[in-house]
Order: C-alpha cells, then sequence, then structure tokens
C-alpha cells in the first residue's frame, strides 16, 4: 500500500470521519430550505422513509465495496470489472465531487463571513452580502485553501482529528438554540408545519427532491463511502457503524428543522425562499436571546467546522483517485484538484446577484433559478441518485451480492436474516425506486 493512501486508527476514527463527511451544510443549510419549498412534514416524512429504505442499504453496499478492494471508487470498480465501461461509475463519483464542492465551499463561505460579522454585532443583509462579488469569492477561496491545507495533512492527522472534537459541541449548541426557537412567540404554526404532514403536497417532484436529499445528507451515490470504507479494516463492524452514521446524520437534520420552523414562523418569514433561509432566519433567532452575538458567533463558527469535514470528504474522493490510479502525490492532488475547484465554483459564488448572466439562468425542467441551485439539483440531486442507482446495481448484481453480503458480515456479528433483507433491497428495491423516481423527471 503506498503511503499517501492510509488507515483509519480506530472504528470510532473512521464513525467520527464519516459522520463528519454526512453532517454539514446538507443538514443545517439544504434541509430545511428543502423542506420549506417542499411543504414541510409531507417531504420531512419522505426524506425519512428515503433513508431509511434506500439511503442505508446503498451506504452498506458502498462501505463493503470499499473496503473489500481497498481503493477509492474507480480502482474499486475496476479491481472487480476491469477496465469495463463500469469504470465510468466511479469517473461520475470523481467528477461530481468535485463538481459538489464548487458550490458547497460557496456556502460554506457565507457561514464564515455570517460567523465574522455576528462576532462584531454587525447585521448583515443576506441579498446584499451575497451579492457583493469580491466578499463571496473571498471567503470561498478562504474556504477552498482551508479544505486544501487539511486533506494534504492526510486521512488520519487531517480528517479525525478536526472531527472528534467539533462534531459533539455542534449537536450541544442545537439543543440551545431549538430551546430558543421553539419558546419564541408564535412558533407552534412552524411545528405544525414542520410535524403535521399535508400529504396533498406530494407529486413525484417533492419524492425526487427528499430522495436526492437523501443521499446528498449521507454522502451518498458519488463513491465517498467506497472511499472511506476503503481505510476501514477487516475487523470492523461495518453495518453497525453505517446505521450510527446514518441515524447521527439523521438526528442533526431533525434538530435543525426544529431551530428553523419554530423561528420562521415566529418571525413571519416565507418558507419557500431558497438556499437563503437559513441565513436569514438565524440571526433573528440569535438577536432573541442573550448574549445572542456570542451564540451567533459560535454556531456559525461549529457550523464552518461541520460543513469543512464534509468538504474535506468532498475533496478526498477525487484526491484518492489521483493518488491511487495516477500516482500523483497527495500534496501534488490536493492542490491541483483544489484550484480547479475553486475556479469552477466562481459563476456559482456570483449567481446570488453579484453577476446577472448567472443569476438570471434558469433551467425549467425543474423550475430552478441561478447558477447555485441548477448546480446543486444536477450535482447535489440528479448525479448522486443516478450514481446509488447505478452503484447498487453494480453491487446487487455484477460484483454479486452475495459478496457484498460476505464483506458486511465480516467483523460484524449478527447480520443474518437482516442482511437477507439487505440484499433483496440492494437487488430489486433500490435499482427499481430510484429509477422510476428518476426517469419521471422526463415524462
Ligand atoms: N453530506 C454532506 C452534507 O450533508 C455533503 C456531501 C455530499 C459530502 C456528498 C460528501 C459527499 O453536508
Amino acid at each position: 500500500m503506498s503511503k499517501d493512501r492510509g488507515q483509519w486508527s480506530s472504528r470510532i476514527g473512521f464513525i467520527f470521519a464519516a459522520a463528519g463527511s454526512a453532517i454539514g451544510l446538507g443538514n443545517v443549510w439544504r434541509f430545511p430550505y428543502m423542506a420549506g419549498q417542499n411543504g414541510g412534514a409531507a417531504f420531512v416524512f419522505t426524506y425519512l422513509i428515503c433513508v431509511m429504505v434506500i439511503g442505508l442499504p446503498v451506504m452498506l453496499a458502498e462501505l463493503s465495496l470499499g473496503r473489500s478492494t481497498t481503493r477509492n471508487p474507480v480502482g474499486a470498480i475496476e479491481a472487480i470489472k476491469g477496465n469495463s465501461l463500469w469504470r465510468g461509475v466511479g469517473i461520475l463519483g470523481v467528477v461530481t465531487g468535485v463538481a459538489i464542492l464548487s458550490y458547497y465551499a460557496v456556502i460554506a463561505g457565507w457561514t464564515v463571513g455570517y460567523m465574522v460579522s455576528t462576532a462584531i454585532g454587525k447585521e448583515l443583509d443576506f441579498n446584499a452580502f451575497v451579492a457583493s462579488p469580491g466578499t463571496v469569492i473571498f471567503y470561498q477561496a478562504l474556504f477552498m485553501l482551508l479544505t486544501i491545507l487539511v486533506v494534504s495533512g492526510g486521512v488520519q492527522g487531517g480528517i479525525e482529528r478536526w472531527a472528534k472534537i467539533l462534531m459533539p459541541l455542534l449537536l450541544l449548541l442545537l439543543v440551545v438554540l431549538i430551546i430558543r426557537s421553539v419558546t419564541l412567540k408564535g412558533s407552534l404554526a412552524g411545528i405544525e408545519f414542520y410535524l403535521k404532514p399535508d400529504f396533498s403536497k406530494l407529486d413525484f417532484n417533492v419524492v425526487l427532491q427528499a430522495l436526492g436529499q437523501a443521499f446528498f445528507s449521507l454522502s451518498l451515490g458519488m463513491g465517498l463511502m467506497i472511499t472511506y470504507g476503503s481505510y476501514l479494516s477487516k475487523e470492523d463492524n461495518m453495518v453497525s457503524a453505517g446505521l450510527q452514521v446514518a441515524l447521527f446524520d439523521t438526528l442533526i437534520a431533525i434538530m435543525a428543522g426544529f431551530v428553523i420552523f419554530p423561528a420562521l414562523f415566529a418571525v413571519g418569514e416565507n418558507p419557500a425562499q431558497g438556499p437563503g433561509l437559513v441565513f436569514v432566519v438565524l440571526p433573528k433567532i440569535f438577536k432573541a436571546m442573550p448574549l445572542g452575538n456570542f451564540f451567533g458567533a459560535a454556531f456559525f463558527l461549529l457550523l464552518a467546522v461541520a460543513a469543512l469535514t464534509s468538504t474535506i470528504s468532498l475533496l478526498e474522493v477525487p484526491v484518492a483517485y489521483f493518488v491511487d490510479e495516477k500516482k500523483w502525490t497527495r500534496t501534488k492532488a490536493v492542490w491541483i484538484l483544489g484550484l480547479v475547484t475553486f475556479l469552477v465554483g466562481i459563476p456559482s459564488a456570483l449567481s446570488l446577484g453579484a453577476s446577472s448572466i448567472f443569476t438570471q439562468i434558469n433551467f425549467s425542467l425543474i423550475h430552478q433559478k441561478g447558477l447555485l441551485s441548477i448546480m446543486d439539483f444536477i450535482w447535489g440531486n440528479f448525479s448522486l441518485a443516478l450514481g446509488a442507482f447505478l452503484l447498487s446495481i453494480f453491487v446487487g448484481w455484477i460484483w454479486g451480492g452475495s459478496k457484498a453480503l460476505a464483506e458486511l458480515r465480516a467483523g460484524t456479528g449478527h447480520f443474518t436474516w437482516q442482511g437477507e433483507g439487505w440484499l433483496l433491497i440492494i437487488k430489486f428495491i433500490c435499482p427499481i425506486v430510484i429509477a422510476i423516481i428518476l426517469l419521471n423527471l422526463f415524462l
């Protein structure tokens, strides 16, 4: 094994790193705005089903493929199927990693901007903030630089250490914010919007958004869990590790909703306002609490760190590919890919008012406007769902479900009938359900 690869120091190290990848802006920024745009509780409910029925099985499929081959997504597929068309699934994952990271770093940059301004007690107008090109690109560049520095430190030194300390703190602060939010006057309407489903709001589009959100939030469909699984040791219980990551991730998303929606209704904001939602609502919560500037700055700091453990995982996939397959040094791979990703992200950074071309552009198939939202749909929803569809076929049928199952069972005490159930889901339910939902986009 080349020294530029690596292994987790322990199973706990893996859980923190995988949870660190999963937990990020997807939970705190994307989940609330998706739920707000797609009818609230009906979306939340569909999302939870997608996580349990589709997400978790796909996660186990990716982990088993990764550990069995100890490779990046492209190498893993090649190790099983040689130089075939299936390699394309791995390549799609590598490209998707770069594409998601390109705009993810933009939003992560906003959190840093909000952290700074909250700390110094300056109130930001969201629309004015995101429309100033110098500011957004500065913070985007800063965030990419941080990501590059951590990823060049390698798997253990960089990724594990950060995740271990700061994730628990985020959880704690969320609890504080939930208490403040639900005790605001008028918050009850928000809780109702969030928890009382109105299924008449459900259509194929909502289901597609919920499914895409499940993949996005769990970091699935682009081979991230193949890559992280490849650093696991054979003695580890992968099934329980995967389960814990999924539970933890879902918990944080649900908690973030409990922060946003009660407050949102209490201050009379529009739930369907899109990507700016949490940046508009959160400062209002901080304003309504004692030591608001302190809590606000601390929250944006922790959110930035949660985003960082996700951006490093997004960069790690293409880096692992170039290190394993193209024999680049880690440092070279990290800097080149980081720079390319930054450049690709600039148009997204400018698409909330700074440049009218990127702001006005619209994609009528999915009713999205603005380059950042379009990128988020294409890569964060569609490409991940397509990747998960292909990966479940690959693991269930091409590699062979029984080999995957044997890999999952190694290091796992009981995975007997549950394993058979998993096999059924990965071979039939996942491909069929994802295909139906995706095809509907074009009908
Ligand atoms: N899961 C991360 C989040 O919720 C985003 C991500 C997607 C990270 C895909 C890696 C791979 O913020």
